[in-house]
């Protein structure tokens, strides 16, 4: 018998809005919706959602999920677990694993382990260039061919002004889509945290908001010369929003994202020289904090985007000039979102589902509204749940959270991948 399953009591939030729905699933898709379905016990399985939010799953643009090569921080297991419960049914994995996603058969690898785990879409993103070398580009259309819409060099970024021209053009003659991470390397050698008044006192290595504007800037211009779209990864500054908002206003094809690091932590927080804050963009000024959630709440950035980065606590546990960058984001980000952003139901599902989906060009799958016939990637939210974080209560390999002892607000109950539920009252069903 195939997967029947009817869910009681709900509010759907979804494009159309807002509504207490009961939704019939079978096959995978969406077969019913009404104000109150009769259940058949005997043929489909109730989960009463009573005063739970149920809308379409939620897609990250930006996770790192590790393997291949990196498998003691996370594997594409552990960490479709984690996206699993925060509510993700799909995520485009970031390609600086080892090797590098920069040609078909890392790709294939990661895309056939995400299907054999099938918790939840895994989407290989391709790099851009070689090895992430910012040398030579990879064979876009080829990796297109096998099903790669994104390139990106993320945790670096194409330097070369006239190789991301070319990269630009070719993409957008495929319709594939280029994501930067905007950072002038030649601007943050060495650098620890976000150049300002509190690394000063701290006498460590600045690293100026200026490194991630000149390349928001000169990815602009290039997108104004080519026509070609770009997305902007992890933006940080205050700056950095307001130039998205002025190429909007002129009609380019930019979109953007921001992590809910960016619009929850500040600087402030390293002074305790803790490495879980350490993140490439930097935890910067409360301004720019708010200047990011005001980009969120207008519409200038299109996206809420994890940057999960998960690291083994031996590196993490390093003084913090030598451990890496990064941070846990898949399983705390509604939570993130929903405490500090103070947004609607809508605009929030907007931000983690349907605009996402549309940017990794999976919006004919994921982010669909909750109706008859489209497929059932769903996610449940007990909207009045207060929770703490425990990292050893995570589903992640790692534990570099730095939201320990905080209190989030929102939480996810159940996650429907292909109308299985394959996280059930917070617990991987797998
Ligand atoms: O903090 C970060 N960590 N930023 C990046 O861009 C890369 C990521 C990683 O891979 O650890």
């Amino acid at each position: 018998m195939s997967e029947r399953l009817v869910m009681t009591g709900g509010t759907v939030v979804d494009q159309h809005g807002e509504r207490r729905l009961d939704v019939r699933i079978a096959d995978g898709c969406v077969v019913e919706t009404g104000p109150s379905l009769v259940v058949d016990p005997s043929v489909e399985q109730q989960l009463d959602v009573s005063g739970c939010i149920v809308g379409p799953g939620f897609v990250d643009l930006h996770t790192h999920l590790r393997e291949p090569g990196m498998t003691e921080a996370e594997t594409i297991e552990s960490g479709s677990k984690a996206a699993a419960r925060g509510g993700y049914t799909a995520v485009v994995a970031m390609p600086n694993t080892d090797p590098t996603q920069d040609c078909v058969e890392v790709v294939k690898f990661v895309r056939q382990r995400g299907i054999e785990v099938g918790l939840c879409d895994v989407r290989p993103s391709g790099s851009i260039t070689v090895g992430r070398a910012g040398e030579s580009l990879t064979p876009f259309a080829e990796l297109a061919a096998v099903g790669v819409h994104l390139f990106t060099d993320d945790g670096s970024g194409v330097q070369d002004d006239g190789l991301m021209r070319r990269a630009l053009e070719y993409a957008g003659e495929l319709g594939l889509v280029l994501a930067q991470h905007c950072e002038v390397a030649s601007l943050t050698r060495g650098a620890v945290m976000h150049e300002g008044e509190c690394c000063s006192h701290l006498g460590l290595p600045g690293w100026p908001a200026l490194a991630e504007e000149l390349m928001v800037h000169r990815d602009i211009e290039l997108v104004r010369l080519t026509g070609s779209p770009v997305h902007l990864l992890h933006l940080s500054t205050a700056r950095s929003v307001e130039l998205v908002r002025a190429a909007k206003a002129d009609g380019l094809p930019v979109t953007a994202e921001a992590t809910p690091h960016h619009i929850s932590l500040t600087d402030e927080s390293l002074r305790a020289f803790d490495a879980r804050f350490k993140v490439n963009p930097p935890l910067r000024t409360m301004a720019d904090v708010e200047a990011v959630r005001g980009g969120l709440a207008d519409g200038t950035i299109d996206a809420i985007a994890t940057d999960h980065a998960p690291h083994p606590s031996r590196a993490k546990e390093r003084p913090l000039d030598e451990a890496p960058p990064g941070m846990l984001g898949l399983e705390t980000s509604l939570g993130v979102a929903r405490s500090v952003l103070g947004l609607g139901w809508q605009q929030l599902f907007a931000l983690l589902s349907w605009q996402p989906a549309t940017i990794a060009g999976l919006g004919e799958v994921h982010g669909r509204p909750v109706a008859v016939g489209e497929p059932a990637h769903l996610v449940v939210i007990d909207q009045n749940a207060e929770w703490s974080v425990d990292p050893m209560q995570l589903a992640s390999l790692s534990t570099n959270t730095p939201y320990v002892g905080m209190t989030l607000q929102s939480r996810v109950r159940h996650t429907i991948f292909h109308g299985r539920p394959v996280v059930i009252d917070g617990m991987v069903n797998a």
